[in-house]
């Protein structure tokens, strides 16, 4: 399957999922119990990103022990941690902002990647190497919605859809999700680093299962 396919066919599970947990875990231990938690809550996605040694160990595990999970990796900045990533099973990738280097590999390597982008600048030279699924980052910062609709407007024909995070809360979440060109939101409100490291599981059960009714519209 080509880059373009594995994209869409990343996108297409995102767009079902519709919130995706951003989380930055530093022991296989503690990460597995959190994917336990988002497939028992109803959130069976999660983006593991590579601010921690752990990461890549913690995607291969998570996905021998929960196949359904649908993991990807995030805060990949080089080629060296894209291939580390998929060796270790993530199904996708993304990364806060757009390295062509990065862009052109997952190309090459058929590689499911959506590099961020906040301008439309970006939008088009990643659009031109062939991405058409985009992280918005950071979005509330580059200004929201109003920021991200009007990012939107000259590319509505072309198709391309959006994943944003950064600043994104059970508050605001479907304030961007009822944006048709966002496939899916993200973002670490849904098990913080404090409270995963303190063990507070029933805290994180809580607010997976919140968000997980809130994108039923419950
Ligand atoms: C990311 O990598 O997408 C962000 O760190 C998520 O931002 P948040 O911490 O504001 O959710």
């Amino acid at each position: 399957m080509s880059f373009a396919m594995k994209s869409q066919e990343a996108l297409k599970r995102l767009s079902e999922i519709r919130i995706v947990p951003v989380l930055v875990l530093d022991e296989v231990e503690s990460g597995l119990k959190m994917c336990e938690i988002l497939l028992e809550c109803g959130l069976p996605a999660a983006e593991i990103t590579f601010r921690t040694a752990a990461a890549a160990e913690i995607i291969r595990a998570a996905s021998k022990r929960f196949p359904e999970l649908y993991l990807g990796a995030g805060t990949i900045l080089n080629v060296h941690d894209l291939r580390r990533a998929f060796d270790a099973g993530a199904k996708f990738a993304v990364a806060p902002g757009f390295n062509p280097t990065v862009v052109r590999a997952a190309v090459e390597n058929h590689f499911a990647f959506a590099p961020g982008v906040c301008t439309p600048s970006e939008v088009e030279q990643a659009y031109e190497l062939g991405c058409s699924f985009l992280k918005f980052f950071p979005a509330e910062a580059a200004g929201g919605v109003k920021m991200l609709k009007s990012l939107i407007a000259p590319y509505k024909h072309l198709g391309i859809r959006f994943m944003p995070t950064g600043g994104i809360t059970a508050l605001n979440a479907m304030e961007y999700l009822s944006i048709k060109e966002v496939a899916a939101v993200g973002g670490t409100w849904l098990g913080k680093a404090a409270d995963i490291a303190a063990g507070n599981w029933e805290i994180i059960r809580e607010t997976v299962r919140q968000a997980a009714a809130l994108k039923e519209g419950k």
